[in-house]
């Protein structure tokens, strides 16, 4: 079987047949429902990551991925759309190929977004959250993590934190922040989880971002999480969850969702 590092190499090669990545572009990964961010994406190059050797692509039908490699306010950038998910059968290695792909292509920083559920009762559907740290509930083994525990860095970068208030202010967007406990799924969670997770002082739930941040931190790049919040979590409302409803509330919040990450690349 081939080593991580040689399929990594393999996949680099490919995308660097296809487009020259700029060095310091920054990437950013669409969360569920947020695909729409891409039409933002000038002088687009799209490679379907089925075409590219060793990377993981989503299993859910009618899902496809995308590298998008373009500019958005004239600042170089890399888009993921469609990650795979631990829930989907894939191990830590494959959740995070991407990450470490982006990073051997010269990327330096890295938005993850998602779509989440509010664990904190003051949290809206709609909401948009910046995640300040995360709680890893996915109990799968990740060995990027003992080398950050022993660095005692925080795993989101200040500095980015900071664009991303000032860019709320400026677009005037009502802006969270919150802890987000990552969760294997793929069910959505129980009332007594969801109690749990409030012990737990968690604000927001979901079932990605952990494991990509931890390994971007790890290969020293800046990391940036923001969720949409798009449900309250179970037992926190009337409302029977379903993927469908997550979908449309993330299609309504696109408008402000891209309006705020452009803010924000054309900070960088
Ligand atoms: N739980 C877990 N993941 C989610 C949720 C949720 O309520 N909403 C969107 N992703």
């Amino acid at each position: 079987m081939k080593k991580l590092q040689e399929k990594l190499q393999e996949a680099k090669k490919m995308i660097e047949s296809r487009c020259a990545v700029s060095k310091g572009a920054v990437a950013l990964t669409l969360g569920s429902g947020l695909g729409n961010f891409a039409e933002r994406v000038e002088n687009p190059i799209v490679i379907d990551t089925k075409e590219i050797p060793h990377f993981p692509t989503p299993s859910v039908a009618g899902h496809h991925g995308e590298l998008i490699f373009g500019t958005v306010k004239s600042k170089p950038i890399v888009l993921l759309k469609g990650r795979v998910h631990l829930y989907e059968g894939r191990d830590a290695d494959e959740v995070t190929f991407y990450v470490r792909l982006l990073h051997l292509l010269g990327v330096k920083s890295l938005i993850l977004t998602n779509a989440a559920g509010g664990v904190n009762p003051l949290f809206e559907a709609g909401d948009l959250c910046l995640i300040v740290d995360v709680i890893n509930l996915m109990f799968v083994p990740n060995p990027d993590l003992p080398m950050l525990q022993a660095a005692h860095e925080p795993l989101f970068d200040k500095g980015l934190q900071q664009v991303a208030k000032e860019c709320a202010r400026k677009c005037g967007i009502h802006f969270k922040e919150g802890v987000y406990a990552g969760v294997l799924g793929p069910s959505y969670e129980t009332r007594a989880e969801i109690r749990m997770l409030q012990t737990l002082r968690a604000d927001l739930v979901g079932m990605s971002t952990v494991l990509e941040a931890t390994t971007a931190k790890r290969l020293c790049m800046k990391v940036l999480g923001i969720s949409l919040v798009t449900n309250k979590a179970a037992g926190l409302s009337d409302d029977i969850l379903s993927h469908d409803d997550v979908q449309r509330v993330a299609q309504r919040a696109q408008k402000e969702f891209s309006t705020l990450i452009e803010e924000i690349v054309s900070r960088l």
